[in-house]
């Protein structure tokens, strides 16, 4: 495994970070606490150090299984978990509505008001069963509460030792240079991967220059840049996948077919076209780490070797090629 620092701030986390929304289960069709835990676990085997959680995934679920998975291992984790979306306290800016895994109704809402803030930071505190976090990240931008209340929040956090470095996820540069006025940002978690690059053209140069540090989401395009998502393969509604425009029947098909050109690279490397996908955004100028899911200990095997060898700049270029031949999805 490699590992980076964070920013300005001293958190250092692997390049290869365990996702752990889909161990929540919500919008993504239910999942297994046991196999969760043991993938969890394995990648902290694997030196995959770094677990990337939330409040909102599974409405807490995620967090707790986190805990599960580290307890007595404090020490050798380092955890990131977010904050700014309400499921269980009405206010803010109405995100969306959705159902529990119980198939009961959710609103969401986006709020990072500090009140909220420092209530937030401490349910996660108990359902993950740690003194502090290493990350603490707002989830999503909330349109009604003005940055600089929102960083008197975090800084607070920060000062009472509950959090060792804040970022930001979802934000443009715009907002990340104004909240870097009010208090100390150390990364932005942006979505990246090679069918969705518009970060490479904001937030990864904005924060090369600044020394903020990139944790991309999503560097698999949640499964499909493995080519195990094959024609056949079905998604539940519960599922997100179900409706994501990449993975409809026309499309899905055009990625198999750019990974088919792909496959003769990775094969190269001994690599698989998982460790590619990952690999490739490990390689872009300003990228500190790539944050991906899983739900079983296999999965996580393969994505640790995403990390830990480089594509040549030749590929690298070939495969841009590709990428923009592919261009984007037909609706
Ligand atoms: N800040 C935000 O707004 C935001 C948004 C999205 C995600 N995130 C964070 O980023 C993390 C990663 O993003 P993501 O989960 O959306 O997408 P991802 O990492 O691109 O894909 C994860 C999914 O791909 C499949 N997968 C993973 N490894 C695989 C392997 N080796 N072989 C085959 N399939 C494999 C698994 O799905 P199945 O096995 O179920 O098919 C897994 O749940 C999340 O867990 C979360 O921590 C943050």
């Amino acid at each position: 495994m490699e590992y980076a620092k964070l920013g300005s701030s001293d958190v250092e986390v692997s390049r290869v970070m365990f996702g752990a929304w889909a161990v929540g289960g919500w919008l993504w069709g239910g999942t297994d606490d046991e196999g969760s835990v043991a993938a969890i676990r394995k990648g902290i085997d694997l030196g995959m150090t770094t677990i990337d959680t939330a409040p909102v995934y599974g409405f807490g679920h995620s967090e707790r299984i986190v805990g599960q998975a580290i307890a007595g291992r404090r020490d050798e984790v380092i955890i990131a978990t977010k904050c700014g979306l309400r499921w269980d306290r009405e206010g803010g800016d109405h995100f969306f509505d959705s159902t529990d895994l119980e198939g009961r109704p959710v609103s969401t809402y986006r709020n990072l008001r500090a009140d909220s803030i420092l209530e937030e930071i401490d349910r996660s505190l108990e359902r993950l069963g740690v003194d502090y976090v290493d990350l603490y990240q707002c989830h999503w931008p909330d349109p009604t509460t003005p940055l600089s209340e929102t960083m008197e929040g975090l800084n607070k956090v920060l000062e009472e030792g509950k959090a060792r470095a804040v970022g930001v996820s979802n934000f443009t540069e715009e907002m990340i240079e104004e909240a870097g006025r009010y208090g100390p940002v150390a990364s932005d978690q942006p979505l990246y991967n090679m069918l969705d690059r518009d970060a490479e053209r904001d937030v990864l140069p904005f924060c090369a220059e600044r020394d903020v540090a990139v944790i991309v989401y999503s560097p698999l395009h949640q499964g499909l840049l493995t080519g195990k998502v094959t024609m056949e393969r079905t998604f539940p509604e519960s599922d997100q996948r179900s409706d994501k425009v990449w993975f409809h029947p026309q499309n899905r098909k055009r990625v198999l077919d750019f990974l088919e050109k792909v496959t003769p690279i990775a094969e190269g490397h001994g690599k698989t076209l998982a460790q590619v996908a990952i690999n490739w955004c490990l390689c872009q100028h300003g990228l500190t780490a790539a944050i991906v899911g899983a739900r079983r200990p296999e999965q996580v095997e393969e994505n640790a070797g995403g990390a830990g060898w480089r594509l040549s700049e030749g590929e690298l270029a070939q495969i841009r090629g590709w990428l923009d031949d592919l261009a984007g999805p037909t609706k």
